[in-house]
């Protein structure tokens, strides 16, 4: 029987997920090895692989079929808006995109004023504004640190993910909006899930009596 390819989103859900799979029975203690660079990972018992991919990649990974299942935070899979099935939600990795900056932002909210607003995340920053506030806001795509933009001035607010809050805290902002709650999801290819009903469905089914 073909192995069932599984992607796996690098860094802080990862090892959440490893621990999640051990909890149906499916281990794969060489990923667990922090030296190696190895980037798939096969359980010949479950007939299943596993690889390690960057959060965005995730979805493309299954879109194409190159994975049959991904786990990936929600953030993402709005972001990249990609043709796969979200089935289940895994229950961590819980926190939430949000609208951030200085309190003295929240008029330019308020008043519906045309400002920056700073974001890893442009196509959801951009759904919220144009779509369920119906502000004109203008949009800059950055990488990482995003409280930065505020703080030097590139953005009167930013759009990011709010975990524990101790970010924001540190640097002086704080939430004025919430746009959504996250957390870590599986994703499925449309065809794999036609052509390999059983076996998916199956996972599936365990993945959510493990997290229920
Ligand atoms: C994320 C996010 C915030 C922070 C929120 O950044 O962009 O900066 O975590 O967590 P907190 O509410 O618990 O403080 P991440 O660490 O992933 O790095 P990045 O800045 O490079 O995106």
């Amino acid at each position: 029987m073909r192995e069932l390819t599984i992607a796996l989103t690098k860094g802080r859900l990862a090892s959440k997920t490893m621990e999640l799979f051990e909890k149906i029975g499916i281990r794969c203690d060489e990923m667990k090895d922090k030296d190696t660079r190895k980037l798939i990972f096969t359980n010949e018992e479950y007939g299943v692989r596993f690889f390690l991919a960057k959060g965005p990649d995730v979805p493309t990974y299954v879109e194409y079929g190159a994975a049959d299942l991904g786990i990936v935070g929600k953030d993402t899979i709005l972001e990249e808006n990609r043709k796969i099935y979200e089935v289940l939600d895994l229950g961590y990795g819980k926190c939430r995109m949000c609208v951030c900056g200085p309190a003295s932002a929240r008029s330019y909210l308020e008043h519906n004023q045309m400002i920056r607003v700073a974001t890893k995340y442009p196509n959801i920053a951009r759904d919220f504004f144009y779509n369920q506030k119906n502000q004109n806001v203008e949009i800059i795509k950055l990488n990482g640190s995003i409280e930065l933009a505020p703080i030097v001035g590139l953005s009167e607010v930013i759009v990011d993910i709010v975990e524990t809050g101790s970010t924001l805290r540190e640097n002086g902002l704080t939430v004025l909006e919430e746009v959504c709650p996250l957390s870590a999801r599986l994703v499925v290819n449309p065809v794999s899930m036609r052509m390999d009903n059983d076996r998916i469905r199956d996972l599936i089914l365990r993945l959510k009596d493990a997290v229920s």
